[in-house]
């Protein structure tokens, strides 16, 4: 039997499945956790992935293996392949006020432009350059904000790389820069990469370090790799050296690879952030900043509306109730849809979709007759699928197709979250089995790899449990007009 490995290195802890390559049957497993924070040293990635590894069996008989990865966050790397300082993740907001000047000083050199309509244009701009408008989350807006902030720091940034790519190169044993390699998924999400034409942008890359161009294109950046192209071999020192690494991938595109998606499917994850991913034969470029204009690992696009406030919606509103998952769930299902009236705007750690980073959440219409548990439940599960209710409708508003919904993520095995997502999307909900889909989706890539073929192999897909209900009508108006209402900035 051929073993390939696929990792999914998350936000909050490393998880290692180690299947068949030709029929990819689950063979051996491994998790270790990732420290709490938006700020995080890449060495506990690198500890969480050997423990997992361990726990997993090792990979002295893995032919094959791939990192999926959380997005953007920073792992800079000075001359001597050392990182410089903590990563910052893709959930830390720090960098929110360096995004906006980023979006500014493109919107003053787009011809017309006056300081009013600076950021119009230059989200526009960005838009039309990298695929997506810079939020925080962005990796460009984390380096604007090293250079402003750590000066120090960002002159010893020889080279940049994201955590997967990281992982990778740890996983090679090599200290050479120039071995860093990629993925369009995850250089898709830097904000220094075009995605329609494949290429880096090193303009924007010296915009963001206040470097000159040529200043820039002396930073190392990652090889980007085809879907199915080999990042190198495993650490020979580790007894790994047989073993090839694939490219890696994002997280959301790893998963996406994971429930074999292809155009006209959709997943709404709801993990550590919040995602729909759909897949799009085409590059999506939104000016309003909605949708981010990512890759797939597949080839094709993966445009996605991401929150920041996901599963930890359902976490602290069970908490503030004093009751556990379960309890939590058969509240929410007691209460009427719609919650009596009470709408909860569920931005508890600020929101990237809509772009409100110093927002905070707040329970709005409360009365006598919803100041309840129940309803309280309610409203934080409809709160945290109207907005990604908003997510779809933004991708259905670009043309993006949408013919099924797949439900994943943490989350998604809570039976309130089944029940009510059709009710608030107003459509046939699919759930498939619990699972490690990210990891999945990269061990799927490693078997890829090996075989050399065009097409990923056919591993079989895990059954779907379809979820109906009648819409509830007039709640996503409610949640509209009153997320305009309470939701500020600062
Ligand atoms: C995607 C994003 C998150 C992270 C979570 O843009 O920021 O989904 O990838 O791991």
């Amino acid at each position: 039997m051929t073993l390939v490995a696929g990792i999914d290195s998350s936000t909050q802890s490393c998880k290692v499945v180690i299947r068949d390559a030709e029929s990819g049957a689950l063979v051996r497993q491994g998790s270790a956790k990732h420290p709490d924070g938006t700020e995080v040293s890449p060495q506990a990635w690198w500890d969480a992935l050997l423990a997992a590894i361990e726990q997993a069996g090792g990979l002295d008989d893995v032919a094959a293996a791939s990192v999926g990865g959380q997005q953007h966050g920073m792992v800079a790397l000075d001359a001597d392949g050392s990182v410089i300082r903590d990563a910052l993740l893709w959930n830390d907001i720090r960098s929110a006020d360096a995004a906006e000047a980023l979006i500014a000083e493109r919107g003053h050199v787009v011809e017309g432009s006056d300081t009013a309509n600076a950021l119009i244009n230059g989200a526009a701009a960005w838009a039309e350059a990298t695929g997506s408008v810079p939020v925080a989350s962005l990796t460009v807006t984390k380096l604007r904000w090293l250079a402003d902030a750590e000066p120090q720091n960002a002159q010893r940034v020889a080279a940049v790389a994201l955590p997967h790519d990281w992982l990778t190169w740890k996983l090679s044993g090599s200290k050479a820069l120039e071995d860093l390699a990629t993925d369009r998924s995850e250089v898709s999400g830097t904000g220094y990469w075009d995605t329609a034409r494949s290429r880096y942008r090193y303009d924007l890359l010296a915009q963001a370090l206040r470097v000159t161009e040529d200043a820039a294109r002396a930073i190392v950046l990652p090889r980007v790799l085809g879907p199915h192209e080999a990042a190198g071999a495993g650490d020979p020192s580790r007894g790994w050296g047989g073993m090839v690494l694939g490219p890696g991938a994002g997280d959301n595109a790893a998963a996406s690879l994971g429930i074999n998606m292809g155009t006209g499917d959709v997943s709404i994850s709801i993990g550590t952030s919040g995602v729909v991913a759909a897949v799009s034969p085409k590059p999506i470029q939104d000016p309003t900043g909605l949708i981010n204009g990512f890759a797939s690992a597949t080839g094709e696009h993966l445009p996605l509306a991401v929150t920041l406030n996901g599963s930890r919606v359902l976490d602290g509103t069970a908490r503030m109730l004093g009751v556990d998952h379960d309890q939590f769930a058969q509240l929410a299902l007691s209460a009427n849809p719609g919650a009596n009236g009470l709408t909860m705007i569920p931005y508890l750690e600020g929101e990237r979709t809509p772009n409100l980073p110093q927002a905070t959440g707040s329970f709005v219409g409360m009365s006598l007759t919803s100041m309840n548990p129940a309803d309280v439940a309610r409203a934080a599960v409809e709160g945290l699928l109207c907005g990604l209710a908003d997510g779809l409708e933004a991708q259905t508003r670009l043309g993006v197709p949408v013919n099924s919904i797949q439900l994943i993520g943490g989350a998604a095995r809570s039976p309130a979250v089944q029940q009510i997502a059709p009710a608030v999307f107003g459509r046939e909900i699919l759930v498939p089995e619990p699972g490690e889909y990210v990891a999945d989706g990269a061990a799927r890539q490693a078997a890829w790899v090996l075989s050399g073929a065009e097409q990923p192999p056919s591993w079989n897909v895990s059954p779907l449990q379809t979820f109906t209900a009648e819409p509830t009508l007039g709640l996503r108006e409610i949640y509209s007009s009153r997320r305009h209402l309470y939701a500020k900035r600062g």
